[in-house]
């Protein structure tokens, strides 16, 4: 037999939320997976209908008609804009073209950049974070020359947001420094008045940014996000893109969500979804800048199997080097309100 090559021995699968078969079933509620709870927006089974006639045909791998509207929409030139099969798409191509010897990313953070960094052989090199905390210059201390820099902003699954400041601080270093920023804003549609990171793409060749239309329109069936960084860079990643890696389907759903129906959608379910954070975070004294939060339980995986119990699944965090702490994300006020009541019957949150 053949051997997969040496550095893939000591990898495992990444871990994801999601329950699938009980979920489907409607038996249990998902707080593992962090999707906008009133989405799928009607609209995009519409798109899905549009896109049937283009069944027969291999799909426009430049995705023209989204990139335009992506581009006109956030203010930057369509070189400047990459569409793929989701931000895990794109975190790979993302290092297999750049990352070289080293790659640093949070102690505590989404998984996938540690396989795909070592998956090509880099180092990884994790960024403390006292208390649970992302502090940037711990982050600029440790940059490095040819480094990539995965940040997830808002960091899954801490919540923590860093803004305005703080990101002209990492793109400031990650010039002088001549590292490559990559900024993950899967979440970022949650954050209230986020920073529009990507008013500094035309000025900087060392930032990248990977946006996902995934969490904020419910659509994770789909596989659709894009990637936004020089013209230079783009190229690159599109030299090593699969080709038809977006399906006629993902492409017609993508150009709609990103229309005038998608802003409207976006607009008041994230409104919901702020009030219903306010409610949450009064009843277990917890806090986050997106629409997901961890609690430290004591046990997560044995906290999860209990929770299970009352019908409601979160993340339990330990692959994330978080073994008390489970992750559960924002659902709509009477789900939460379960979810609530499960935590402080099962986890003692109040005593803590
Ligand atoms: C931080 C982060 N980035 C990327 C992804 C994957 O995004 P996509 O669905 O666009 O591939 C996830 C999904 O859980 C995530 O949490």
């Amino acid at each position: 037999m053949v051997k997969p090559r040496a550095q893939l021995y000591s990898l495992s699968v990444c871990e994801h939320g999601g329950k699938r078969e009980q979920v489907a079933k409607g038996k249990i509620l998902d707080f593992s997976t962090n999707l906008n709870p009133y989405g799928p927006p009607d609209f995009v089974f519409d798109a899905i209908k549009a896109a049937i006639e283009g069944l027969g045909r291999y799909p426009d791998n430049e995705c023209s008609e989204l990139r335009a509207k992506i581009s006109k929409k956030i203010g930057c030139r369509e070189e400047e804009v990459l569409v793929g099969a989701g931000v895990s798409e794109l975190i790979q191509l993302v290092a297999y073209s750049f990352a070289k010897t080293r790659v640093l990313m949070l102690k505590h953070t989404y998984g996938e950049y540690e396989i795909a960094a070592r998956v090509i052989g880099a180092e990884v090199k994790r960024i403390e974070m006292p208390g649970l905390r992302i502090l940037p210059e711990l982050i600029v201390d440790e940059m490095q020359p040819e480094d990539v820099v995965f940040l997830c902003n808002p960091n899954n699954p801490t919540g923590q947001y860093l803004g305005k400041e703080e990101l002209e601080q990492l793109i400031e270093a990650a010039e002088r420094i001549d590292a490559l920023l990559v900024l993950d804003e899967a979440y970022v549609d949650f954050v209230r008045a986020a920073f529009s990171s990507h008013s500094c793409i035309s000025s900087t060749q060392n930032l990248l940014i990977l946006r996902s239309l995934t969490k904020s329109f419910a659509i994770p069936g789909v596989r659709i996000g894009y990637a936004i960084g020089s013209e230079g860079a783009i190229k690159t990643l599109r030299k090593i893109k699969a080709p038809w890696g977006v399906s006629v389907f993902a492409d017609s759903i993508g150009t709609a969500v990103m229309g005038a129906e998608g802003d409207i959608f976006l607009k008041a379910t994230i409104e919901k979804i702020e009030r219903s954070k306010e409610r949450i975070e009064n009843e277990l004294a917890i806090h986050s800048d997106a629409n997901l939060y961890i609690l430290d339980v004591g046990d997560a995986g044995k906290k999860k199997q209990e929770l299970l119990k009352h019908g409601v699944v979160v993340r339990d965090c330990t692959s994330f080097g978080l073994p008390s702490h489970v992750r559960f994300s924002v659902r709509t006020d009477e789900e939460n309100d379960l979810l609530i009541h499960s935590l402080l019957e099962e986890c003692n949150v109040k005593e803590r």
